[in-house]
């Protein structure tokens, strides 16, 4: 996957040279590159922003630079790449908008400031390319860099090849709806605690049944608003008894089944 990202700090994006994400570049997964958006101005300054037309406190960033640095690294004559706005009022960053993104060629991100980049510089890209807006959360960050960090991280884990062990991705939290069980590994007593002996117990269907029993019950203690998006058909008879025992009443509809 190509990654272009755009912002007037550059300097924010080294840690994408660590860890696995470094791994990831080092291995020809991910080609990224970051730009920095001053290199599209042309004053002494090299300014990026300006007032906001209505009036308002901060700063909006001026559209000439984005509109340059988006012909450059989106070419009307190219591939179209997704363009990618981090903002708190995009759509909510999911682990399905992050298998979406991962199945893409080329993404493009850029990073607003301040108040945000002017509103034509969007509209303006979404004639040529699919804009979307996308928010980590109900809080407001300096930048979009973090978010695109963030981004970058969900997605280049889903990137085939990046990840050992790929059977992890389909047992984590949000891959089937439902938060992830706790996990334990040695020693099998720890300061008083053991470790659940169902995990010990070498019966894989038991360990399982187990694992689907904790997933149900914690995601109801800490997110009821996923449980209720489960899709009635993907609950068993157990799961629904859980459910039930955990305090959260499957429809009347399911119980009859
Ligand atoms: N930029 C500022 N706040 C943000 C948020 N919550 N998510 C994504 N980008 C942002």
């Amino acid at each position: 996957m190509r990654v272009d990202v755009v912002s007037i700090f550059p300097e924010y994006f080294a840690p994408l040279d660590l860890s696995l994400i470094g791994r990831a570049r080092a291995g020809g997964h991910l080609q990224l590159a970051v730009h920095d958006l001053r290199t599209w101005t042309h004053d002494v300054h090299r300014t990026v922003d300006d007032t906001p037309y209505g009036g308002g406190p901060g700063m909006v960033m001026r559209p000439e630079p984005w509109g340059e640095a988006l012909d450059a690294l989106a070419p009307p004559e190219a591939d179209p790449p997704r363009l990618l706005v981090p903002t708190p009022a995009g759509a909510p960053l999911t682990q399905a908008l992050a298998h979406e993104l991962a199945a893409e060629p080329h993404l493009l991100f850029a990073c607003g400031r301040y108040e945000g980049i002017d509103q034509r510089v969007l509209e303006h890209a979404a004639s040529r390319m699919p804009v979307t807006e996308v928010s980590l959360g109900d809080y407001v960050l300096f930048g979009g860099e973090v978010a695109v960090l963030v981004i970058l991280e969900a997605v280049t884990r889903l990137l085939p090849g990046v990840l050992g062990n790929v059977g992890s991705l389909d047992e984590e939290s949000h891959a089937h709806g439902l938060l992830e069980a706790p996990m334990y590994t040695k020693p099998a007593a720890w300061r008083g605690q053991e470790v659940p002996a169902v995990l010990r117990s070498g019966d894989h269907g038991k360990i399982a049944r187990w694992r689907r029993d904790e997933a149900l019950v914690r995601t109801v203690a800490r997110r009821p608003d996923m449980v209720a998006a489960l899709a009635p058909e993907c609950l068993d008879r157990q799961d629904r008894a859980t459910l039930e025992q955990a305090g959260f009443p499957a429809a009347p509809s399911d119980v009859a089944k």
